[in-house]
């Protein structure tokens, strides 16, 4: 098995698209990695830390303040600062689904939640599963965000064309997840 004993942090942002990542984690799985999720805030709204929690058998980071509550007098932190043991303990890391946000705040070095200042920090490959509306998957400035994360080296796995959530029909719906996985497995190889 390729992934045996292979980190993938999963990212999972706020589109309808989440919900598919509940099957490609238990792929991820099965490929034998050791699959950690982080949602961000809109995330939630469409998956729950508890189902991700159970599939993946790993704690689901939100907060990334979460590990930094007071610790009892005389004791050691108990649980290192997690957007850097994250972005250090990963083989591979995958935005899958990738909003138009999340593009546009790594592509300016933004860092205001767990997910973004995870991938700030790690120095290992970064995957992206775009997914969102055709409107938004050809406005120039998400063209404009993915082409300089791209001479960044970041890698991409394209959306599909076809029906979208949203009712609408165009380029945008995410990669499927036999897709997503062969191009981590090969990243991570
Ligand atoms: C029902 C619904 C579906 C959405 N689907 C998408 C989507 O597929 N792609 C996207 O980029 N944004 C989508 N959005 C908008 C994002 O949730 C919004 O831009 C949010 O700020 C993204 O935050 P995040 O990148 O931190 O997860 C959707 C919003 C709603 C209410």
């Amino acid at each position: 098995m390729k992934t045996k004993n292979k980190t993938i942090i999963l990212g999972i942002t706020g589109g309808i698209a989440a919900y598919k990542c509940c099957d490609l984690v238990r792929e991820l799985i099965k490929e034998g990695a050791d699959v950690h999720v982080i949602l961000t805030e809109s995330a939630k709204h469409f998956v729950t830390p508890l189902t991700l929690q159970t599939l993946s058998r790993n704690p689901v980071h939100v907060d990334m303040f979460a590990t930094l509550a007071p610790q009892p007098a005389n004791e050691k932190m108990s649980h290192p600062v997690d957007h850097v043991s994250l972005a250090d303990k990963a083989d591979a890391l995958l935005i899958a689904p990738a909003s138009a946000n999340v593009i546009a705040k790594v592509a300016h070095g933004i860092c205001d939640d767990l997910l973004t200042t995870t991938i700030c920090a790690t120095k290992a490959p970064v995957i992206f599963a775009p997914s969102m509306n055709s409107g938004m998957w050809t406005n120039p400035i998400v063209q404009g965000n993915i082409k300089h994360l791209k001479n960044l080296k970041y890698n991409f796995i394209d959306p599909e064309e076809g029906e979208l959530a949203c009712g609408y029909s165009g380029v945008g719906r995410m990669a499927n997840t036999k897709s997503i996985k062969e191009a981590v497995l090969k990243l991570i190889k």
